[in-house]
């Protein structure tokens, strides 16, 4: 698996899994862990959950999913805004800790800007990776403001990341978030990268032009906008139960887009000509 250097220096592979829906229903449980298994054996170690999905449901089926192989693992979880808390944030990590069966994680989120001053959830991610309970630490759903007043907090200089939405058709980021990121070296995470689940808007993997490029590329259309995603230089993190879903979300990775096909992509879906507010799920 490739990987991309955080700013502690870590590697963080750019294609991991999403579990947002999962742990919701018991009758898609084993078939969840199932998935998640063969991702992980197909290479894609870098997992992101929270404990948000299914109120700890989402990381219990990864507790399951990882046992015996948290070293090979890369894993994400996140706090919510309500319990970003000074003491909170280190309860919630606690019990995120317990649902997934492990004693740390590679890297905790903070899910987006609540109404706790960033400046103590930042001093509580300090704490707890001072315990060692966390590796690293980051936001998530932050726009280029919120990110400039965030690192010049206390402990905001070592944040490795800001996970948001971003895929063809939320370019948003790329008129003033990414590029200040980029300079900043600080990695993105795309989340949302395929928008194609029941609550999001469908169409997206229907476009026509996604389509044509992908038959002549006899890639899938998701597989197209995983690749895309790729080489914009962000970490990305399709969510799939659909064991055909995993295989092909792998498979992206080894797709290289021609500059032809990156016009046609622009074309179809524009990048943006002014500054919009960031996009959020
Ligand atoms: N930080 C945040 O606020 C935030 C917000 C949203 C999401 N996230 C994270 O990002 C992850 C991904 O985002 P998401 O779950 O919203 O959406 P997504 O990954 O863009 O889309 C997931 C949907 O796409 C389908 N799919 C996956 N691979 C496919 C393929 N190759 N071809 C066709 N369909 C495919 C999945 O179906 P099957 O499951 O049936 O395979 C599922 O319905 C989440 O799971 C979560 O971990 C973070």
């Amino acid at each position: 698996m490739r990987t991309i250097k955080l700013p502690s220096g870590k590697s963080i592979p750019v294609l991991g899994q999403g579990t947002w829906g999962m742990g919701e229903d018991a009758a898609t449980r084993q078939a969840e862990i199932d998935g998640l298994s063969l991702g992980l054996d197909l290479g894609m170690t870098l997992i992101d959950t929270a404990e948000m999905y299914g109120e700890g449901g989402a990381e219990k089926i990864v507790g399951e999913a990882i046992k015996g192989r948290r070293d090979d693992v890369f894993l994400v979880s996140k706090v919510y805004p309500h319990n970003a808390s000074a003491k909170g944030t280190i309860a919630a990590c606690r019990r995120s800790l317990e649902r997934l069966k492990t004693d740390y994680l590679d890297l905790y989120l903070l899910h987006w800007p609540g109404s706790v001053p960033l400046s103590e959830t930042l001093m509580a991610f300090k704490l707890l990776r001072e315990e060692g309970l966390i590796l690293d630490y980051g936001i998530s759903n932050f726009d280029l403001k919120g990110m400039q007043k965030a690192v010049a907090l206390p402990g905001g200089d070592e944040i490795a990341t800001n996970q948001v939405l971003y895929n063809l058709v939320n370019r948003g980021i790329e008129w003033d978030l990414l590029p200040w990121s980029r300079e900043n070296a600080l990695p993105i995470m795309s989340y949302s990268p395929i928008e194609t689940s029941a609550a999001h808007q469908r169409g997206f993997l229907d476009h026509p032009s996604l389509t044509g490029i992908a038959e002549r590329a006899s890639a899938a259309p998701a597989q197209i906008a995983i690749a895309w995603l790729i080489r914009q230089g962000v970490i990305v993190i399709p969510k799939a139960s659909n064991p055909k879903h995993i295989r092909e979300n792998r498979e992206a990775l080894d797709i290289v887009l021609t500059a032809a096909e990156i016009e046609l992509l622009d074309q179809a879906f524009p990048p943006p000509v002014r500054q919009l507010p960031l996009a959020m799920r």
